[in-house]
């Protein structure tokens, strides 16, 4: 069963909603889901919070991280290479940079990098980040990026392939306990989209590959 009539959110059974932009194609059914997206290679899995540590899973349910309480939580959900690069190979790809590159990266022209925890607040204006793009370095090399979305609701995954269908990928954590794991080729044009995100999602992010690489917009 894959057929949805809800036109907004991933739906309160599944959390997750899988269309192409522009036409009839939508899916619900997590397996479907999986399924559709390795054929692009993107993967995404349910993660279970269940055994997180008291103070931590305290943690998730605020509505902002002071700096040490950021470090912390960002600190224990970071994934060695290895794991990286089982879930990039789970997504049905290779990395761009044989053995994944480096771990740490950072943004050129810019004061930040990755990893990094994101926690959505009210009063910023996530649509600027909206615009189609791929994270290359300055030689065209690409991001590798794992995110694990720890917290809320209504984080958005669009992923541009060449022939010009746009994959729109939306998460929910169905609950506290219950989020996601998923990983996209950053290289290829894509938008991780937080505009739609309720105040107090969190997500992990790593990014990984060539040390140094910038935002080139692809529309
Ligand atoms: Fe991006």
């Amino acid at each position: 069963m894959s057929a949805c009539t809800a036109d907004q959110g991933a739906g309160p059974a599944t959390g997750v909603r899988l269309e192409i932009e522009g036409t009839a194609s939508v899916w619900t059914d997590l397996p479907a889901v999986q399924q559709e997206l390795e054929s692009i290679g993107i993967g995404v899995w349910p993660l279970s919070l269940a055994d997180l540590p008291g103070e931590l899973a305290e943690l998730l349910t605020l509505p902002s991280l002071t700096e040490m309480q950021t470090q912390a939580l960002r600190d224990h959900f970071l994934l060695p290479r290895d794991e990286v690069l089982e879930l990039i190979a789970a997504s049905g790809r290779s990395p761009n940079v044989p053995g994944g590159g480096a771990m740490e990266t950072v943004v050129a022209n810019q004061d930040y990098g990755y990893p990094q925890l994101w926690v959505v607040q009210d009063d910023v204006d996530y649509t600027r980040f909206d615009r189609l793009h791929a994270n290359v370095s300055g030689d065209g090399v690409g991001v590798d990026e794992v995110l694990q979305m720890i917290a809320g609701a209504g984080v958005v995954v669009r992923a541009e392939q060449p022939d010009g269908a746009v994959y729109r990928l939306e998460l929910d954590c169905p609950s506290a306990d219950r989020c996601w794991i998923f990983c996209y080729d950053a290289g290829q044009s894509h938008v991780g989209s937080l505009s739609h995100a309720t105040p107090g999602t969190k997500l992990v992010v790593q990014a990984i590959g060539p040390p140094e690489w910038s935002l080139q917009y692809t529309e």
